[in-house]
């Protein structure tokens, strides 16, 4: 099973980029499925109904969250969706709407996966996500899946390397998400397991963490709240992991990071 996974999609230059460069990457790397977290999608926070159609119509079959999933409201709806592609953290208390993990069938195959917020400097207080994952796998409908895969939204890197090591040997890969910076540490762990830190951002290459690099230099500045805008510019940078996982084991076979930058024309 060859899967591609995109980092956090920073607003509309974000999902431009993406579907831009989509079918090329499909190809090159022989895809089945293409997995991308979408906290950021509408203007940098958040998922509206307009960007789920463009995002899912243009090429993305899943979607993962994180602490920015709730920011529009119609983000409730979504996830309520019998048919929903998209999942929000497993970690919130009980009553969120939603699922935080889904086995998705992918031919004739079925994979498992999984969303979890990290608690770390998250400024939310979350369920444990170290035994929220515990709780996930040990439910009675994962029997026979092989191929879980993990986004772990998480600001830490010592949380993210501590659940990769939790769950090594147990899972077919752990892929951090949330920092917008991509990290050079992907592996395979000792029991098995894929691990990345972080997958990095789909936005403006030349921004801070895709928004606009002026404006969050002035409220480092100033340290008071400024208009945050998102950035735009024509250069936009792709950043992911591919993996191909064997069918049987569950394990990864292979993987390379993909980092391209591609030109918008506006
Ligand atoms: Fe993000
Ligand atoms: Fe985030």
């Amino acid at each position: 099973m060859k899967i591609l996974f995109f980092g956090d999609i920073m607003g509309k230059p974000g999902r431009q980029g993406l579907l831009k460069v989509l079918p090329d990457l499909k190809l090159k790397y022989n895809a089945d499925f293409v997995i991308a977290n979408g906290e950021n999608m509408s203007h940098g926070a958040g998922v509206t109904n307009a960007s789920y159609n463009e995002i899912i119509n243009g090429g993305v079959d899943f979607l993962t969250g994180g602490n920015h999933i709730w920011a529009k409201q119609e983000i409730a709806n979504i996830l309520e969706q019998k048919d929903a592609k998209i999942i929000r953290p497993a970690n919130y208390p009980p009553g969120a709407p939603g699922s935080g993990w889904k086995i998705v069938e992918v031919g004739v195959y079925k994979i498992l996966v999984i969303n979890l917020l990290g608690r770390m400097f998250m400024k939310k207080h979350m369920d444990c996500p170290f035994r929220k994952m515990d709780e996930i796998l040990a439910d009675d409908a994962l029997e026979d899946i092989k191929i879980k895969i993990i986004d772990f939204h998480a600001e830490a890197t010592a949380e993210k390397v501590a659940l990769g090591y939790y769950v090594d040997g147990r899972v077919s890969a752990l892929i951090g998400t949330h920092t917008h910076i991509a990290t050079s540490d992907a592996r395979i762990l000792p029991k098995k397991t894929f691990y990345v830190t972080d997958a990095g951002m789909t936005g403006v290459k030349e921004s801070v963490l895709g928004v606009n690099k002026e404006s969050a230099i002035e409220q480092f500045l100033t340290q008071r709240p400024v208009n945050i805008e998102i950035s735009e510019n024509d250069t936009v940078c792709i950043n992911g992991i591919f993996m191909d996982i064997d069918y049987n084991t569950g394990l990864v076979k292979k993987f390379e990071r993909i980092e391209k930058d591609v030109i918008l024309e506006i």
